[in-house]
């Protein structure tokens, strides 16, 4: 357990690049890994997250092979070529490669068990195995939802119609995942669009898939079951999840601009942008293009003060692995931000809802949770920090309060910094090469 403390600092500059996408990293292993012939990816994201998915899928009969940092080749077993692994497939910490890969085996005439950390052991999986039921998957967990479980796959699945419970992209995956080796149409019903990387792969390997807006809460997106997946190129973008540390570093701390290269920003990615600019942050976005079919841009960020806003709950799922990092911002800021409809932070990585809270109060930051809101009021130049964080088996929440200890009159420490090579494994040396003051804490 290597502890860490971050001091205040000013005058953050530099260029940097962070590390692919998570959620388009696990999706280019997995769907390639469903292709027939050599996929190509660029820009994986090297997290132990997305290398859990991929010795998952090994383990089922995909060939990975690792050419350099940059280049990964994914020989894949065809629509329906899962093999039965002989060994527990462990996802670590991520929630999204277990869910994901809990739909990709639903389909498959095989009994598949899944175990994860400690932090993933207690996170809900009902919400994947209620609609694989309904596909003809048997899914046998510890208290019900927990893991370890066994996933015993349909031998006949059948194709659904599933109209998401929470606005979550890993349940909508699980299912479009699962419909892939299912007879006919699976269709996913959302009331509030999430990211749509799953979609965006799949079409992007061939598969027949379809998208209808038939309200503004209600988006139906249909996947035609047991396409022929061609191998292709994937190239992946900076992940904006991982951008948001550096980019609330440079806004909270005096004198600093810096250039943050190659960000995706895909429309249902950028909530956390569009928040931070509402609070008055200077963000230039250059450079737009399309890469692989996803918007890409750098980022040009300016020390600026905040002020507080309210963020409505129909933003939360453009933004849900954002709001650590917004609550440090907004407690930088002047006033009161009061960001609303967070009962999906109760279930990820940790409790973050309660880790938010906890770790600003220790910081001497005014912090409260009314039902599912978070208010933030902010201290600008003022935040005493001085605190020891728990990190929580949480890769987010010990990267926020790294970055908070930048803007606090005294040093933040977290307890625990082993999480973040999760999904930002270069993220404490990219800070110091910002400027930043972080050490080891013994
Ligand atoms: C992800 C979806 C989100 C997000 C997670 C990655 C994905 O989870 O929090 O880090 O790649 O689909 P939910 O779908 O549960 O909101």
């Amino acid at each position: 357990m290597t502890g860490l403390v971050s001091a205040p600092v000013s005058g953050l500059k530099g260029d940097i690049g962070v590390p692919g996408d998570k959620s388009i990293s696990h999706r280019a292993l997995m769907i390639g890994g469903m292709a027939v012939g050599e996929t190509t990816i660029r820009g994986l994201l090297l997290g132990d997250d997305v290398l859990r998915t991929a010795t998952a899928l090994e383990a089922m009969g995909v060939s990975i092979k690792r050419d350099s940092d940059d280049v990964w080749r994914v020989w894949g077993v065809g629509v329906g070529g899962l093999q039965e692994p002989d060994d527990v497939l462990d996802l670590g910490n991520s929630g999204t490669g277990a869910r994901l890969l809990m739909g990709l085996v639903a389909t498959h005439p095989i009994q598949v068990q899944f175990t994860g950390d400690a932090s993933l052991r207690s996170r809900p999986m009902g919400r994947i195995a209620t609609p694989l039921g309904q596909m003809g998957t048997q899914v046998i967990a510890r208290d019900g939802d927990k893991m370890p479980l066994t996933v015993i796959g349909a031998r006949m699945a059948m194709p659904i119609e599933y109209k998401l419970p929470v606005p979550s992209a890993q349940i909508k995956s699980a299912v479009l995942l699962a419909g892939l080796n299912t007879p006919g149409e699976t269709s996913v019903i959302e009331t509030r669009p999430s990211r749509n990387h799953t979609e965006l792969m799949l079409r992007h390997f061939g598969a027949t898939l379809t998208v209808t807006d038939e309200a503004p809460d209600r988006r139906v997106i249909t996947l035609t079951g047991q396409p022929e997946l061609e191998s292709k190129e994937v190239i992946i973008p900076g992940d904006p999840s991982s951008a948001a540390f550096p980019l609330v570093a440079a806004l909270i701390t005096p004198e600093s601009e810096i250039t943050i290269k190659n960000i995706g920003l895909n429309p249902l990615r950028i909530g956390m942008i569009d928040t931070l600019r509402e609070m008055g942050a200077d963000i230039d976005v250059t450079g737009a293009r399309d890469q692989a079919g996803e918007p890409v841009a750098d980022l040009v960020v300016r020390t600026s003060q905040l002020k507080g806003v309210t963020v409505p709950p129909e933003r939360a799922p453009s933004m849900i692995d954002e709001y650590p990092v917004l609550a440090v911002a907004a407690a930088a800021a002047d006033g009161v931000t009061r960001m609303r409809g967070l009962k999906e932070l109760r279930v990820k990585e940790s409790n973050r809802l309660a880790a938010i809270a906890d770790g600003l109060t220790a910081c001497g930051v005014g912090v409260e949770i009314e039902d599912d809101d978070l208010i933030v009021t902010g201290a600008p130049a003022s935040i005493p920090g001085g605190a020891q964080i728990e990190s929580r088996m949480d890769h987010r929440i010990a990267m926020s309060f790294l970055v908070l200890g930048m803007t606090a009159k005294q040093p933040v420490a977290i307890d625990d910094s082993h999480h973040i090579a999760t999904s930002f494994p270069s993220f404490v040396g990219l800070m110091k090469g910002l400027g930043a003051d972080i050490k080891e804490n013994s």
